[in-house]
């Protein structure tokens, strides 16, 4: 019922450069059926390259971030009419690295998916708890939160946004969620949902896993009930683990 997907994360890595040879290997690498959406995330400044280079293949090109207004005094900021003059089909929005390093609240990530949505972007909205708050056993409170926050006023609109469960303390890490602890936390992220937009529309919402996906552990990441693919940080810059991650979907 849900086709999964897989996301590369490039955050700033790769020059245009360095980004159209990657997205290239990426390309000529996939099985001509893979079974599973796969998407890769550039910085803006490779965007229009790696576009090139996956013109007419089945790879989505998407970006890790917009601003909430289509236009305006906004120094160094870029926005979703231009992301998708770009050929973007998806944008990640709320990621862990941004809610840390500049600040990002859920009600800013709720205005820029609301932005995306209305560009028509698909966000990939990130949600997750730090080591501290899973052992102080406020997982599932602190998604609670970050949930309603980020998707406010998105019942109506859950099947065209994608959701991206990501431990803090598992991004960049090495250290994985284990298959349990993963699925736990996103059939938790699915009742939130049915809440929000109902059973049915929950029920069609990709929620993929991230935090140290690798080759090895993505099978069985992604064969648990609730886990619909992942968001991959280190593991999508080189092509190999990139599609050995994709092919174990
Ligand atoms: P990682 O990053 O795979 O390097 O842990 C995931 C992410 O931050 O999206």
């Amino acid at each position: 019922m849900r086709s999964k997907l897989v996301a590369g994360n490039w955050k700033m890595y790769k020059t245009a450069a360095e980004g159209a040879v990657l997205a290239t290997a990426i390309r000529n690498g996939l099985r001509r059926k893979p079974g599973v959406e796969v998407a890769v995330c550039p910085p803006f400044t490779a965007l229009t390259a790696v576009a090139q280079a996956l013109a007419g293949s089945p790879i989505a090109l998407g970006a890790q971030n917009l601003h909430p207004e289509a236009e305006g005094a906004h120094t160094g900021e870029i926005s979703a009419v231009m992301l998708k003059e770009h050929g973007c089909v998806y944008v990640i929005v709320g990621h862990s690295e941004r809610r840390r390093e500049c600040g990002e609240t859920d009600a800013l990530v709720n205005a820029k998916a609301l932005a995306a949505l209305k560009a028509g972007l698909i966000p990939i909205v990130c949600v997750g708890e730090t080591r501290e708050e899973r052992e102080a056993g406020r997982t599932e409170a602190v998604l609670t939160e970050q949930i309603r926050g980020s998707l406010a006023g998105l019942g109506d609109r859950l099947e065209g946004l994608v959701i991206a469960y990501e431990p803090v303390w598992a991004i960049g890490t090495g250290l994985t969620a284990t298959p349990q602890q993963a699925q736990e936390a996103h059939a938790h992220i699915r009742r939130l949902l049915a809440a929000m937009g109902g059973r049915d529309a929950a029920a069609r919402t990709r929620i993929l896993y991230g935090g140290s996906v690798k080759p090895d552990n993505a099978a069985d990441l992604f064969s648990q009930p609730d886990i619909d693919g992942g968001l991959i940080g280190g593991a999508s810059l080189k092509a190999d683990s990139f599609l050995a991650i994709v092919h174990s979907a």
